[in-house]
């Protein structure tokens, strides 16, 4: 049962959402829909979020400007997408003007800002996660390799690398090439014990009161059918994940998801926003942390939102007001799945500018969520970006949501664009 917080009256309040990708036409989609909800604003926003919310043009990175627009639009709750923000110190910016912000303060948007700082969370609430070593310049390298011998080493840079930032190979001298230009880099560098097992997502929205946790996702980062070729901001993604049994989400509940809860509400400021949980699960069924975002996924976010049946302002609003403990969310029992369509040279060097055309009539079962796309002069719809948009769909069963899903992104036209053809494929 999901019960309307007191406080919130009719369709009267506006929302700010910072970002530009499918995650923000998603949400915006999904903000806009809400029976509380006026007015959406979105910055940057894209050709997407154009339809459903006044974008302006003020970039994620302008603090001061998000702060100002804010006030001026007497935002009644920010969502912020991406981490950088958060870890720059936007929901302490607005939290001292008294706006409510969906994303976390920056000490505790860390726990994505930096591997190292997440580790040692994870080691003082007893979180399962990986052994590592940390490496600097006066480190032992053959020796820490030598550590972890016999499995892929796993290496991660102690920053925010836009998903660029980690390297798993079983070629040594890669390993320790990437360990030495990241210590020259950043100082330090972080090489990990290889997990085995299958990956999935847990987005858990919380607050200093509770947690929901949402249904667990699988996202595909390859680029290339059958996870080939290189890693990418994510190529398609599926929700309800099967890996996720009950069994391992009950494990995942309360080996993870409690402590974690516990350990930050206890901070200075609670932690209001979603934690994106990157679980690995081995054959055992005992899930251990890949690593933690702070924000929504992208594109877990476009399959994961169009489950919630409740009113996701209302959901957004409670975690970042501390009203969690009070709200009981409800979900839809069917299934989601989303596509990437991604610009020739995505990942390494997409091309950009080129006219989309095609592109299918959204339906209540299958529709488009704008990531890099933007109008020209002459009002063409255009690509802007590596991942161009994503097309979802939702089915009582996965195979219709994939149907409908590959349906609509097969008649979208973009010159050397690709997508992969297999999303789904561990659960189909
Ligand atoms: P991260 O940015 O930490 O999520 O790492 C990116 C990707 O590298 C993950 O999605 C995994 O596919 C892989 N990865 C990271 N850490 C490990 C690990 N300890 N064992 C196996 N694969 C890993
Ligand atoms: N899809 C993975 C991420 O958003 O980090």
């Amino acid at each position: 049962m999901c019960r309307s917080r007191p406080l919130l009256g009719m369709a009267d309040r506006t929302v700010l959402v910072v970002g530009g990708g499918g995650r923000e036409h998603a949400l915006c989609m999904a903000l806009s829909s809400s029976s509380h909800v006026e007015a959406v604003h979105c910055a940057p926003g894209n050709g997407g979020t154009s339809e459903l919310a006044t974008n302006h043009a003020i970039s994620a990175s302008d603090l001061s400007s998000l702060v100002e627009l804010a006030k001026r639009i007497d935002a009644s709750l920010v969502v912020v997408g991406p981490e950088a923000p958060l870890c720059d110190a936007l929901a302490d910016k607005l939290s001292a003007i008294g706006i409510p912000c969906f994303g976390p303060v920056q000490a505790l948007a860390e726990l994505e800002g930096s591997k190292l700082h997440a580790k040692n969370v994870m080691r003082i609430a007893g979180v399962p996660t990986a052994d590592f070593h940390v490496l600097d310049a006066n480190s032992d390298i053959q020796s820490a390799l030598d550590d972890f011998q016999g499995q892929p080493w796993v290496v991660k840079r102690d920053v925010l690398a836009g998903g660029k930032g980690v390297v798993v190979t079983s070629d040594r001298s890669e390993a320790q090439a990437f360990i030495e230009s990241s210590i020259q880099s950043d100082g330090k560098v972080l090489l990990e014990a290889f997990l085995q097992g299958e990956e999935a997502s847990m987005l858990v929205v919380m607050d200093g009161s509770g947690f929901v946790c949402l249904p667990p996702s699988q996202d595909h980062k390859r680029a290339y059918n059958g996870d080939e070729g290189p890693n990418t901001g994510g190529m398609g993604a599926y929700c309800p994940a099967p890996v996720v049994t009950p069994d391992v989400h009950s494990r995942t509940v309360e080996t993870i998801v409690k402590p974690m809860h516990a350990y930050l509400s206890s901070q200075p400021v609670p932690y209001r926003g979603v934690l994106y949980v990157g679980l690995m699960i081995p054959e055992n069924g005992a899930p251990s942390v890949v690593e933690f975002n702070v924000r929504f996924g992208d594109p877990e976010c476009q399959i994961t939102l169009p489950l919630i049946k409740s009113d996701v302002y209302e959901l957004l609003h409670a975690s970042a007001t501390d009203g969690l403990s009070d709200y009981d969310a409800e979900f839809h029992d069917t299934h989601a799945l989303t596509v990437v369509l991604a610009s020739e040279g995505y990942p390494a060097s997409p091309i950009k500018g080129r006219a989309i055309t095609g592109l299918p009539m959204p339906m209540n079962t299958a529709w488009i969520n704008h990531a890099g796309t933007a109008f020209d002069e002459e009002g063409t719809l255009i690509s802007s970006g590596g991942r161009v948009l994503t097309c979802t769909a939702l089915g009582l069963t996965l195979s219709i949501a994939a149907e409908r899903a590959y349906a609509m992104i097969e008649a979208i036209e973009l010159e050397g664009s690709h997508f992969r053809t297999d999303i789904g494929h561990r659960a189909l």
